[in-house]
């Protein structure tokens, strides 16, 4: 049944393109399936509590979900290393649970996107025994100085056959070898496998790694600082030939084509200058230039317009590897930064909690979490008690403070911030196409979108609007003299417009 507030998703069509492009300017909601809504009391996220908790992304309004790996793993990197592409781990629930899930969306309007993690897989799927050929390796000892991306040596040895293995993240995650025609058409497989079931599209991790040198050449030492964090050790190189490699179209194109037209969005980090190769085949890919920015609006507003050329761009501010939006932007600036990552021209990301300004939390420091990303993975606060709704048993990871950030809490306040996403996400239908940065204060953010114009103030004083309008959405009450309080933003319908 329809939710009446939610169209037929072929309804959906964006200003800018088809209904088939949905995802053009879609609003997507990643879902973290262990810390989303445990259904069975055993204190982890599946996916029956996904499926009972879908009315709140109806109501928000968003037109798509992501869902982080739910494949068996062994857990070495919380899912992303992958045991077997086509089952649902145990812990989350069954394939019938997941088609139920799928059914549940789609018929209130909302797309399901996939993890696609096909860099590497978990070194414990039966492919690295039974294809071994499908894996980089080297006989004798590691041919290159390739560091992996937690630390460490990029190679191991492989005491069953005494051969070292390439591993772009944890020694667990050994690499796919993508020039290896094999690999594509078994990655293909998993994608009409899920294709088959109803699935809208896929966000593809590691992107950048899928392929790398033919010839494994050393990466030369940094000279200079690469433009986001990485870990100190792999920062020590210039990643030359370890990723982005110009032949990446050979792994992109067998994507593409197993994809038809299910939206394949890039996880790849890098910025958004060498991001046009990969938009070749992908539909879109994140920008991590805005994620990384810092608050400042000199540094935001060329992200901002260096991925807005692109015109296929995701933007985010957050997610299960980089922490809270509340937690990442200074005190106060969590509305700003909603209405700003609501309002850009192009598809958005919200990570879960974020619509709640849930903050980071103290992580536990899980086996699973060697790299210390827990603190962002923590419960989904749906209710004010201790165990924040979640769960009916002991939470796999506690919940932060659902005395004080709760969905109960602030679904019926018309000031809290979910009804500012709500209000952004609902908004964002009347934005014109496209964008136009406009001159302003050097504290200001300003852009327009069609006969409306956003403004966010980031200095340490209330400052003018860019353009005369009527404030149809603002973060905090705007002065009489209609300027804009620091750390606020605003939306202003131009005079013109009517
Ligand atoms: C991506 C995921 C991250 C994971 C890594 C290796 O960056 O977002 O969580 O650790 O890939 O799969």
């Amino acid at each position: 049944m329809r939710s009446a507030e939610q169209p037929d998703p072929d309804e959906r069509a964006s200003p800018a393109g088809p209904a088939s492009e949905w995802w053009r300017n879609g609003v997507v909601y990643q879902i973290y399936p262990r810390s989303f809504q445990d259904s069975d009391g055993d204190g982890v996220g599946d996916l029956p509590g996904i499926t009972s908790r879908l009315d709140h992304l109806a109501w928000l309004g968003v037109d798509a979900l992501w869902l982080s790996p739910i494949y068996p793993s062994p857990l070495a990197d919380s899912g992303y290393d992958v045991a077997d592409y086509t089952a649902v781990d145990p812990a989350y629930g069954t394939l019938a649970d997941f088609d139920h899930l799928l059914a549940a969306a789609h018929a209130r309007g909302i797309r399901v996107l996939l993890d696609l993690v096909a860099a590497h897989t978990s070194i414990e799927h039966p492919w690295f025994r039974e294809h071994p050929d499908w894996y980089v390796w080297a006989d004798d000892g590691p041919p290159n100085n390739w560091r992996a991306t937690f630390g460490g040596p990029a190679w191991s040895l492989d005491r069953e056959s005494g051969r070292w293995y390439l591993h772009s993240f944890y020694p667990e995650q050994p690499d796919l070898d993508w020039r290896n025609p094999e690999v594509r058409e078994a990655i293909a497989g998993v994608v009409g496998f899920w294709r088959g079931r109803g699935v809208d599209g896929f966000r593809v991790d590691a992107v950048e790694r899928m392929v790398k040198d033919s010839r494994l050449r050393d990466d030369p030492p940094a000279v200079e600082p690469f433009p986001f964090p990485l870990h100190p050790e792999h920062a020590e190189l210039r990643h030359a030939h370890s990723r982005n490699d110009p032949e990446i179209g050979l792994a992109l194109a067998a994507l593409r084509d197993a994809a038809g037209d299910a939206v394949l969005v890039g996880e790849v980090y890098l910025p958004n200058d060498e991001l046009g190769p990969y938009l070749e085949h992908l539909d879109v890919a994140f920008t991590f230039d805005f994620l990384h920015s810092p608050w400042e609006a000199g540094p935001l507003t060329r992200a901002i317009s260096s991925a807005a050329v692109l015109e296929r761009v995701a933007w985010v501010l957050s997610n299960h590897d980089f922490g809270r939006i509340a937690s990442r932007v200074p005190a106060g600036a969590a509305r700003a930064a909603a209405l700003l990552l609501l309002t850009l021209p192009g598809a958005a990301f919200i990570y879960q909690g974020d619509e709640i300004g849930m903050v980071d939390g103290p992580g536990a420091g899980t086996p699973s979490d060697r790299f210390g990303r827990d603190a962002y993975r923590h419960p989904m606060q749906w209710e004010p008690q201790p165990d924040a709704g979640f769960s009916s048993g002991r939470p796999w990871l506690e919940p932060v403070d659902p005395a004080r950030v709760s969905v109960a809490a602030q679904c019926e306040d018309p000031a809290s911030m979910l009804a500012l996403y709500r209000r952004l996400i609902a908004l964002r239908r009347e934005l014109g196409a496209g964008s136009r940065l406009l001159a302003a204060d050097p504290g200001l953010i300003a852009f327009e979108r069609g006969e409306h114009v956003v403004a966010v103030n980031l200095a340490d004083e209330p400052l003018p609007p860019p353009a005369s309008g009527e404030p149809v959405v603002a973060t905090a009450p705007i002065g009489g003299d209609g300027a804009i309080p620091p750390q606020a933003g605003v939306v202003l319908r131009g005079d013109r417009g009517g």
